[in-house]
Formats: C-alpha cells, sequence, structure tokens
C-alpha cells in the first residue's frame, strides 16, 4: 500500500512588507480532511506501532485497533509474547505481529520502524506505551535505579517518537504519535511512592507539546493519554492492599480498576484521521479512583 499522497499547502495568503517578500512562503502538509472524507472514527488500512504490547495496557490497545480495523498492528517489545497476545494474533490472522525491540536504544527503534515499512510498506501510527514503575520513597533511590526507570520511560519515548516522525516526513504521512503518560504525571500517586516514575511521565506528558508544535507544519499529531489504575502485572499489588475496600467507600468515583482495554477507544480516536485538528493534549482515563 502505497503513502497516501502528500499536499503541500501555502501557509501565507499574500505579501506585502518588504520583509514577507524577502521570506520564503512556509509550507506545510494540512490534515483537514478532503470533500470525500468518511467522518467514521476508523484505523481503516492503517498500520500502527505500540511499544509493549505484548502484554497489559499495550495488549488493550492492540485488542481495540484490530477492532477499529487497523490493517496491521506491530508490537515492538523486549521479551517474547505469551499466551495472551498469541491467542489475539491467532483471532487476526496475519494483522497483528511481534517484532523484538529494545525501545532504549535508538539504533534498534529506528531499525524497527525500517522493518516494518520494509514488510507492510507504510507506518501511519506510533503508540509509545512501554514502561515500568518502582515504587519506594523517594529517598531510597540510587542512581542506576533512577537511570533504569528513565531510560525507559522517557528516553525510550523520545527514541520512539522521533523515529516515527523521520519516517512519517520521509514517506510524507501525515502520522499519529501517542504517549503513555499517567495520571502520576499529575499528582502523586497515593497507594505507592514513586516520584521518579511521576516525574519521568510529567516528561512525555510535556514532549508532546512541544513535539506536537515542532512537526505540525509536517501534518504530524503528537497527544499523550493518562491512564489511572488499570489491571496489569504493573498494579497488582493495588487490589491486595488492607485498606483497599475502605479506600473505595470514601473516595467516590469508579471503586474498580480498568480492563487495558478501555483505554482503546481513546487511542483509536488520537490515531485516526478524524482527530485532525487534535494534537498536543493529554486524555486522563482514570474513572475518578485512578486521579488520586
Ligand atoms: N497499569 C497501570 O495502572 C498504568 C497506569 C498509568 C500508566 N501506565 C503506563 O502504561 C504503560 C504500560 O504499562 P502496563 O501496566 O501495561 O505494564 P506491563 O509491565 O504489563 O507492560 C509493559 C510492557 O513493556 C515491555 N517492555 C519493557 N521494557 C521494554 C523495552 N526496553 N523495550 C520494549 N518493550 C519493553 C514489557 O515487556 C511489557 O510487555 C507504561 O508506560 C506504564 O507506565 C500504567
Amino acid at each position: 500500500m502505497p503513502p497516501a499522497a502528500v499536499t503541500l499547502q501555502n501557509a501565507t495568503v499574500g505579501t506585502s512588507s518588504p520583509v514577507e517578500q524577502l521570506a520564503p512562503n512556509p509550507v506545510f502538509l494540512s490534515t483537514e480532511p478532503g470533500p470525500e472524507f468518511d467522518w467514521k472514527i476508523s484505523l481503516r488500512g492503517k498500520v500502527i506501532a505500540i511499544t509493549g504490547a505484548n502484554r497489559g495496557i499495550g495488549l488493550g490497545l492492540a485488542t481495540v485497533c484490530l477492532a477499529n480495523d487497523a490493517a496491521e498492528v506491530y508490537s515492538l517489545d523486549l521479551f517474547e509474547p505469551g499466551e495472551e497476545f498469541q491467542a489475539l494474533a491467532n483471532a487476526n490472522p496475519k494483522r497483528l505481529r511481534y517484532l523484538h525491540c529494545d525501545v532504549t536504544s535508538e539504533e534498534n527503534v529506528l531499525k524497527v520502524v525500517d522493518d516494518i515499512v520494509a514488510e507492510s510498506g507504510r507506518i501511519d501510527g506510533m503508540v509509545a506505551n512501554a514502561g515500568m514503575t518502582k515504587h519506594q520513597p523517594a529517598l531510597k533511590f540510587d542512581r542506576p535505579q533512577l537511570e533504569q526507570l528513565f531510560n525507559l520511560n522517557v528516553y525510550g519515548a523520545y527514541f520512539c517518537a522521533t523515529a516515527a516522525a523521520k519516517k512519517f516526513i520521509e514517506l510524507g504521512i501525515k502520522g499519529s504519535i501517542v504517549f503513555t503518560a499517567s495520571m502520576t504525571s499529575y499528582r502523586p500517586n497515593r497507594a505507592a511512592p514513586s516520584a521518579p516514575y511521576g516525574g519521568t511521565k510529567g516528561a512525555v506528558r510535556n514532549m508532546a507539546h512541544t513535539f506536537a508544535m515542532e512537526w505540525a507544519s509536517h501534518g504530524i499529531r503528537v497527544n499523550s493519554i493518562s491512564p489511572g489504575f488499570v489491571r496489569t502485572q504493573m498494579t497488582y499489588y493495588v487490589e491486595k492492599a488492607a485498606d483497599w475496600n475502605l479506600k473505595m467507600q470514601y473516595y467516590g468515583g469508579m471503586p474498580r480498576l480498568a480492563d487495558p482495554r478501555e483505554l482503546g477507544g481513546a487511542y483509536v480516536y488520537l490515531l485516526s484521521d478524524c482527530a485532525s485538528y487534535t494534537t498536543g493534549i493529554d486524555i486522563p482515563v482514570a474513572g475518578i479512583v485512578g486521579a488520586w
């Protein structure tokens, strides 16, 4: 499938002052839908890469992208996929693939993006989702622990976004990049102390604004999603806490964790062409309770 046709539009209309006459007119790749646009929110024909989609939130997102007609979804993950991934792959023949990738290596990420284009002819969306946390009091963190968190959550997300942007620009594709941030980018996780994790997620949410500004002229949109508590291996401890029922009784909101697939609609929207004027924002998906 060839990349979408490139439509370069002139951003300025007319020139009058001597300064304007000297400056070259900027051009931009407009994301504005054309007259024949199908306004149904859909990922029809799109090739989407999701980091860390072998399990957890990433796998939930892959499920919802496939349910909304994504042509192909690639999981870029460090570890071999398990049974849950295999079951989804079997239910969607040739539409869900795993590529080994360590997102903390820029070289590795660039290569995998090249491999996707070699295999599928294009790439339309990149979800920088792989991440990790560590719960302990701030005064106990040592430098190697901090570096591990920032390497994966910040550097990894940065490499994925920039690798995708380079490829979108090279192919003239109006791509979409979505980061998985976190409600901890706004406020502390009161269920477990994790100051560096909140810092990494604040960085990710903030980077999306500037990427969105820098790459808008290329027709590239960049946004983030901030989940609250989602039921994955990262949050196994939350429902086991002795005071969980008490917290739920007094906190209000939805007294449960989310199924990873419940986040998917927000990602599908941001990855779709219906979000043509949506860039530089964060969507919290937290059921109130995860917004502690
Ligand atoms: N679970 C939650 O409640 C929650 C809430 C807010 C934000 N998040 C964020 O959502 C994202 C996914 O979390 P999850 O709960 O699904 O975690 P998870 O641990 O279940 O899944 C993380 C995935 O990332 C992969 N991964 C780890 N290191 C990698 C690397 N270097 N390169 C490529 N892949 C790598 C893992 O193999 C795994 O498949 C993370 O960024 C996390 O911070 C999770």
